[in-house]
C-alpha cells in the first residue's frame, strides 16, 4: 500500500493572511495531506493567543481538503521527528526573506539531516503581504481588507477594538 506523503507548513500565524491560504492552496495539492503547525510561542510576542490563531486557521481551512491545523512548541525539527515526518513547505516573497530562510533551513537540516524544505510562491498578488504588516496598519485604524480574509479582518479588528 502507498505511504501518505504528508507535509508541515509550519508558522506564526499572527494572523493568518491572503499569502498564507494561498500558500495552503498550492501546497495541499502536491501532498495527500497538509498540517498547518502553529507555533505556540513565537519568537516576537503574538498578538493572538495560540488558541485564537488555531481557531482562525480552522476557520479559514475549514472548506479546504486535506488541511489539518495543530500546534507546535520548542524546535520544529522535534516536531517533525515525533510526527516521524520529513517535508516542510515554507513561503519565499521576496528577497529578504531569503537569508531568513537559507539560514533556517541550514540550521534544520543540521539538526534532522532528514528533512527536506519546500519553498513555494505566493501569488504575486499577495508578495508584500506579512502578518506584522497587516498588524500595523490595523493598529492605525487603516483598510486590511485586501491582506486578509473578511472572518479575520473582524477578528483583528476585535483585537484593536475598532
Ligand atoms: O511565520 P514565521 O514567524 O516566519 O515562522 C517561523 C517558524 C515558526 C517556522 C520558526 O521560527 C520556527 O520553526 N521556530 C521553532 C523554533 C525552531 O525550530 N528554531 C530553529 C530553526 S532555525
Amino acid at each position: 500500500m502507498k505511504r501518505e506523503t504528508v507535509a508541515v507548513y509550519p508558522g506564526s500565524f499572527d494572523p493568518p493572511t491572503n499569502g498564507h491560504i494561498d500558500l495552503i492552496e498550492r501546497s495541499r495539492k502536491m501532498f495527500d495531506k497538509l498540517i498547518v503547525a502553529v507555533i505556540v510561542n513565537p519568537t516576537k510576542k503574538p498578538l493572538f493567543s495560540v488558541k485564537e490563531r488555531v481557531k482562525m486557521l480552522k476557520l479559514i481551512t475549514k472548506n479546504i481538503k486535506n488541511v489539518e491545523v495543530d500546534t507546535f512548541d520548542g524546535l520544529l525539527v522535534d516536531y517533525l521527528k515525533n510526527k516521524k515526518l520529513k517535508i516542510v513547505v515554507r513561503g519565499l516573497r521576496v528577497i529578504s526573506d531569503f537569508e531568513y530562510e537559507f539560514q533556517m533551513a541550514l540550521t534544520n537540516r543540521k539538526l534532522y539531516p532528514e528533512i527536506e524544505i519546500i519553498y513555494l510562491m505566493p501569488s504575486e498578488k499577495w508578495t508584500y503581504i506579512s502578518s506584522s504588516l497587516v498588524k500595523e496598519v490595523a493598529s492605525f485604524n487603516g483598510n486590511i481588507i485586501n491582506f486578509v480574509p473578511t472572518e479575520i479582518e473582524r477578528l483583528v479588528k476585535l483585537k484593536y477594538k475598532l
